[in-house]
């Protein structure tokens, strides 16, 4: 786990140095595919009409962006996130959409909103970082279910495990190989992509996530693979 001297924070250097590559890598990295799985997250995200939606850990927007788009009715988009650099480039991603969103600094581990505020908090590619290994685990899953209404909806679209045993060792070595020599070359920043191939390759299954959510106190949990269970949209209602 990569915290930076004087900054408790896990991750937060990490996420400060890698914001002008972010997207594209990504986006290489999944053939396209991350557009289409938070197109998704945001269609499950707004299926009930939410008022107040919350991008967690919103790096540069795309999932909060991709909800306003969608939005057929006036709905308050927040996206909270720790690194600055990476807000920065939501900020300009909203402005060039067109799109009125809050963006602002924060910690998942002390969400700055009172009690059940939001109707909905989405997640995208992030809820592995705070929940691998991550020593303010529980608090982050804490801070997200107090700030859920009751009845309120938790959607999380994140890297998972594939059932199918070839398919995960393929996966995993495409992860620990490919991803992390394209990524350190692109980024130069090598403790970035060994941190995401070992955490995505180590992460939960779908069931134990699932388990997880319930442990946390959330009730109706469901999940579905995606692109054979590389990836997976969770939801789970407080
Ligand atoms: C892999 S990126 C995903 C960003 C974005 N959600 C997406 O779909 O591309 C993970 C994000 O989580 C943020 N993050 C990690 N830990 C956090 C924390 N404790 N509080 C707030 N943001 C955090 C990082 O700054 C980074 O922007």
């Amino acid at each position: 786990m990569s915290t930076q001297p004087g900054n408790p924070r896990p991750l937060y250097k990490i996420f400060n140095d890698v914001p002008p590559h972010y997207d594209i890598i990504n986006r290489v990295f999944t053939g396209g595919m991350d557009k289409k799985w938070r197109l998704l997250a945001a269609g499950e995200c707004l299926a009930d009409k939410p008022k107040q939606v919350l991008d967690l850990a919103c790096g540069t927007g795309d999932l909060a962006v991709t909800m306003a788009e969608m939005a057929d009715y006036p709905v308050e988009i927040t996206g909270l996130d720790f690194s600055e650099p990476m807000l920065e480039i939501a900020r300009w991603k909203a402005g060039i959409a067109e799109k009125e969103i809050k963006f602002i600094e924060g910690d998942a581990a002390n969400l700055p909103f009172p009690d059940a505020y939001f109707d909905c908090a989405g997640i995208s590619f992030a809820f592995r970082n705070l929940t691998y290994r991550n020593p303010n685990a529980a608090k982050h899953l804490a801070e997200v279910f107090r700030v859920l209404r009751p009845g309120g909806k938790f959607v999380i679209v994140e890297s998972s495990q594939p059932k199918n045993w070839f398919i995960r060792q393929f996966a995993h070595l495409y992860v620990r190989t490919f991803v992390y020599w394209m990524g350190w070359w692109v980024s130069g920043n090598r403790g970035a992509y060994r941190y995401l191939g070992l955490s995505a390759a180590n992460y939960y299954t779908p069931e134990a996530l699932q388990e997880l959510l319930l442990n946390t106190g959330f009730g109706k949990v469901s999940y579905r693979r995606l692109f054979f269970g590389a990836a997976a949209l969770h939801t789970a209602i407080k």
